[in-house]
C-alpha cells in the first residue's frame, strides 16, 4: 500500500452534491466524493451516518433526491443496479450475502450473469488462482462454509464480472481478524492490479492501513476528506466515533 499524498488525477467516479432520502426522510445530504483510477478510498463513520445508504445509490439500489453520479463520465444518476454493474461497477453487500442453496461454483457463476445470461466458465480458472481455499471447496453448498469463507466468495462473485470499482460494504463484519486482513489484503492486491476500490469498515485503523485515501462521514455528510495517513493522525476522527466532544468546526478539503 502507498500512502502517497498526491491523489492521482483521473477521476473514475463523482458523487456531486448528494441528497438520498427514504420517504420524507433525508438521510445524506448534499454529499460530494469521488474514487480516482487505481485508488482504494475508504469511507468511514459510525453507524447510522449513512454509509451503506451512499453506497447504495452509487450502485442505483437506492434513488437519489438530488445530485449527480458519475463513472468515467457516463450518468449514472437515474441507472438501475444492471445498468452500474455494465457500467463496472460492483457492490459487495453487507453481511456476505451468498446463496447458500448453490455451490461454491454456482455462485462465482452468477457473478458472470450480468454479461453473460447462462454464465461464463471461462471466467472460473482465473478466480481459482487468486482464491484457491474457493477452489478447493467448488462443489461444496456455500451454506457449508465459515463465515469468513463465506465474505471471501461474496468478494470472488464480485469481482469475477470483472469490474473497475469494486464496493465493499463493511466486509469484516463478524468475522475473525485474521479474516479480516485477508480480505483487505485481497482488496489491496486487486487495487494494484488496477481495479479501484471504495470501501466502508468499522475496523478503522485496518482500513486506514490499506487505503491510500479516506473520507469520514457524520450523519450523511462528510467532515473530513484526506490521505488515510492524514486522517489517522488528525483528531477528528477520534471526534467523529466518540462523539459527544465538540461539534466539528473545521472542514478539510481534498
Ligand atoms: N431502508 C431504510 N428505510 C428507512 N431508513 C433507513 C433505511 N436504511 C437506512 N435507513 C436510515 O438511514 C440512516 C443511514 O443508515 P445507513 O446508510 O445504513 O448507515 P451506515 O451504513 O453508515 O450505518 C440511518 O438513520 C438509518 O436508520
Ligand atoms: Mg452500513
Amino acid at each position: 500500500m502507498s500512502h502517497a499524498n498526491i491523489r492521482p488525477e483521473k477521476v473514475l467516479l463523482s458523487v456531486i452534491d448528494l441528497h438520498i432520502a427514504y420517504g420524507k426522510a433525508e438521510v445524506v445530504h448534499g454529499l460530494s466524493m469521488d474514487v480516482r483510477a487505481g485508488e482504494f478510498v475508504v469511507v468511514l463513520g459510525r453507524n447510522g451516518a449513512g454509509k451503506s445508504t451512499l453506497m447504495h445509490a452509487i450502485s442505483g439500489l437506492v434513488p437519489k433526491r438530488a445530485g449527480t453520479v458519475t463513472f468515467d463520465g457516463v450518468d449514472l444518476t437515474h441507472a438501475t443496479p444492471r445498468q452500474t454493474v455494465l457500467a463496472g461497477i460492483v457492490q459487495v453487500l453487507e453481511g456476505h450475502r451468498v446463496f447458500h442453496t448453490l455451490s461454491v461454483e454456482d455462485n462465482l457463476l452468477i457473478g458472470t450473469y450480468a454479461r453473460t445470461p447462462h454464465g461464463d466458465r471461462s471466467k472460473l480458472d482465473a478466480i481459482y488462482e487468486m482464491f484457491p481455499e474457493m477452489a478447493e471447496r467448488r462443489h461444496q453448498m456455500a451454506s457449508r462454509l465459515s463465515g469468513g469463507q463465506q465474505q471471501i466468495l461474496a468478494v470472488a462473485q464480485g469481482i469475477i464480472g470483472e469490474p473497475r470499482l469494486l464496493i465493499l460494504d463493511e466486509p469484516s463484519g463478524g468475522l475473525a481478524p485474521m479474516v479480516v486482513d485477508r480480505i483487505l489484503t485481497v482488496a489491496s492486491d486487486l487495487c494494484r492490479r488496477g481495479l479501484a476500490i471504495l470501501l466502508v469498515e468499522q475496523l478503522v485503523e485496518k482500513a486506514l492501513h490499506h487505503a491510500h485515501f479516506a473520507y469520514l462521514m457524520e450523519t450523511g455528510r462528510v467532515v473530513a476528506a484526506a490521505s488515510s495517513k492524514e486522517i489517522g493522525q488528525g483528531d477528528l476522527l477520534h471526534k467523529v466515533f466518540l462523539g459527544g466532544g465538540e461539534p466539528v468546526t473545521h472542514l478539510e478539503t481534498i
